[in-house]
């Protein structure tokens, strides 16, 4: 089975998802409309919805239950890329012009703003306390993730935990709350809930690891997004501090700047690729899909199990 496999078997929940997320980005101004269906439209994986899916079988499962949950946390991190591809400058996303290329900075904020604001439409319609707390909570870790990252930039001293902190709270967070929402909002026990909460950090963090690793890897045609940006913006990632544990190549890494000359940095990456860190990166994403394979095994019997399983293995190996 592989990930395409999964999306076919919940094709017709993904598609009420789908149809309910256009219709909630409707609005009468014409151009909030174009600028928010604009990422919608371009695709993106819906890991996070999947993921919210795969958990609600843990509960009594009903697409009903879980769908404001879905949509409400995929306009979370809609609203999230249109951002953050403001503060990474980025003219590329889903293999489209980002809304900050398409229109300005300035529509880019406010159309994430109103898709943060129409996704707590969604949330006042679940009733669990416990689900508001969880998604508030998530959204306020996510903003110190960004800012952090952004007072992280060219520091070349920071420590592993200093990364790992940050990829925690920008990215792994919010997945790790898609497993344990999905699963509360079907109703399913506090035990099982927050079973799937550290099996989402666990993926979560493999997830972003591996987006860290790729921006050092992939095509930017595979990936819908230029490469080898991280580190020219000053954003160390694993692989470039794994790299620098060797004096001779960080005294190189170190030197980079906004200004660098794309051959330079283009020397600087392949010293990087060098040091086996990018090996020894890939081990680290294994090490915590390990993890989120043991706990796994520990929840209860479900014919959904192979599904995560498939989830688990797709981020393991994961080229776009
Ligand atoms: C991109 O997320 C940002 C990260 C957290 C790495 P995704 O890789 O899930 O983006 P889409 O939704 O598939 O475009
Ligand atoms: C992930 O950050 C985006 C958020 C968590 C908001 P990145 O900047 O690393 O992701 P890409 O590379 O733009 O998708
Ligand atoms: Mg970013
Ligand atoms: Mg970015």
């Amino acid at each position: 089975m592989n990930y395409t496999t999964v999306y076919k078997i919940l094709h017709n929940d993904l598609k009420s998802i789908e149809n309910r997320l256009e219709k909630v980005l409707e609005t009468e101004s014409p151009l909030l409309k174009q600028s928010s269906l604009h990422y919608l439209q371009a695709g993106g994986k819906r890991i996070r919805p999947i993921l919210v899916i795969l958990s609600g079988k843990f509960g009594n499962y009903d697409i009903e239950k879980i769908m404001d949950v879905a949509v409400a946390l995929e306009l979370i991190h809609m609203a999230s890329l249109i951002h953050d591809d403001v503060i990474d400058d980025a003219y590329t996303r889903r293999g489209r012009p980002t809304v900050k290329a398409k229109w300005d900075d300035k529509v880019a904020v406010h159309t994430g703003d109103f898709i943060l604001a129409k996704s707590l439409d969604i949330i006042t319609n679940i009733r669990e306390h416990e689900v508001h707390k969880i998604l508030s909570k998530t959204m306020v870790e996510l903003s110190i993730g960004e800012i952090e990252q952004i007072q992280d930039k060219y520091n070349f001293e920071q420590r592993f935990t200093t990364y790992f902190r940050r990829i925690k709270r920008k990215t792994a967070l919010l997945i790790a709350a898609s497993c344990q929402l999905g699963a509360l909002a079907a109703g399913a026990e506090s035990a099982v809930h927050q079973k799937l909460f550290r099996f989402g950090y666990y993926i979560g963090m493999a997830f972003q690891i591996t987006d860290d690793i790729l921006d050092f890897t992939a095509s930017a045609k595979k990936l819908g997004k230029p490469v080898g940006e991280d580190l020219l913006q000053g954003n160390i990632t694993l692989p470039v501090l794994l790299a620098m544990e060797n004096p001779e190549i960080k005294r190189e890494i170190v030197q980079v700047q906004e200004t660098t000359e794309p051959e330079v940095l283009e020397r600087i990456i392949q010293l990087i690729k060098e040091t086996g860190s990018i090996n020894r990166s890939i081990d680290v994403t294994h090490l915590y899909l390990k993890k989120a394979l043991h706990i796994l095994d520990e929840l209860p019997d479900h014919e959904v199990k192979p599904l995560l399983h498939t989830i688990v293995k797709f981020i393991g190996d994961r080229k776009f």
